[in-house]
């Protein structure tokens, strides 16, 4: 286990940069040493009782001294956290959780991401970059055009970048695992995906019919961010001691996407 920390932070900034999607930089020296791309952090919004659980969050970017969170606001959370001003301080749990894997091995890379599912993968390309010295491709998939984050960061890295929009008002009008089917991975082809549960599957059932290796990052709801309470946890096909579930925060939140039992997930509920 790598280590970790739970320590206040100076919140450097906290801007909107789409409507109810925010970016949070903090000053975290300790906590950006040691953090890898796909891992989180649970961020204390209040200090008081309510609301009583810490909210996960992963690393958008890890430089230098600092860290940055993108988020969207969903509900009294992350509205609190939206209020935060530059110079601030606020509790950081992490890094916490596995990260992807960076591997230079293959020779295509495709980073889809629904929504603000996007938020975990500028770091994931730069590592990319750093150890294979090729820009990943990114599929970014949203409802709409304003929903797409991180279009100019990833230029800017040079990726190569597929838009899908459900209503057709930026890129194609596709849902994510239409976009990848036509973007043809194969077994030379590694797919990180990271955005709601139903699109997390479909994108997944595409990359591993076509043969590709398939990496997702899951949400779950969270209490302890630890390994502890259980509450995050989901159906796995592994079964160990007798045990089939696994750990979104302690044995995730990557998993191969074929270790993940998806026919035992309620996707009426999933965001
Ligand atoms: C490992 C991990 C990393 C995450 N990284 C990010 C990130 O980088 N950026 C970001 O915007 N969000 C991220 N999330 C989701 C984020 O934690 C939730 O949106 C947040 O906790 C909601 O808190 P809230 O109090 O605002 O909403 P609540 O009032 O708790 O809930 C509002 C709505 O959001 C839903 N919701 C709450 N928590 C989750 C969750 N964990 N996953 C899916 N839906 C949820 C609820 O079901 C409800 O419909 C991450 C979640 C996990 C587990
Ligand atoms: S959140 Fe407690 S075990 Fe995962």
């Amino acid at each position: 286990m790598n280590e970790r920390y739970l320590l206040d932070c100076t919140v450097l900034a906290n801007d909107e940069v789409a409507p109810h999607q925010y970016r949070m930089r903090l000053n975290a020296p300790k906590i950006a040493r040691v953090s890898k791309p796909g891992q989180f952090c649970m961020l204390e919004v209040a200090t008081g009782m309510y609301p009583f659980l810490r909210r996960p969050m992963c690393f958008e970017r890890i430089e230098g001294d600092e860290i940055a969170i993108l988020y969207k606001v969903e509900g009294e959370g992350t509205s609190l956290l939206s209020r935060f001003i530059k110079g601030q301080t606020i509790n950081v749990q992490g890094p916490l959780g596995n990260g992807f894997p960076i591997e230079s091995g293959f020779e295509r890379h495709i980073l889809v991401a629904g929504g603000i599912g996007v938020a975990t993968f500028p770091c994931v390309a730069e590592a990319l970059i750093k150890a294979s010295g090729r820009p990943p491709e990114v599929l970014l998939a949203a409802r709409s055009k304003h929903l797409i984050l991180c279009e100019k960061e990833f230029r800017e890295m040079g990726c190569l970048i597929h838009i899908a929009t459900d209503d057709g008002s930026a890129g194609e009008k596709a849902f994510a695992s239409q976009m990848l089917q036509k973007l043809k991975p194969d077994a030379k082809t590694r797919v990180y995906v990271c955005g709601p549960m139903i699109m997390m599957k479909t994108v997944s059932d595409v990359a591993v019919e076509l043969g590709a290796d398939c990496l997702v990052s899951l949400e779950a709801q969270m209490a302890c961010g630890d390994g502890a309470c259980l509450g995050c946890v989901v159906e796995s096909k592994l079964e160990r001691e007798g045990e089939k579930m696994v750990r979104v925060c302690l044995d995730g939140p990557v998993f191969d996407t074929r270790i993940i039992d998806w026919e035992s997930h309620n996707f009426a509920h999933a965001s």
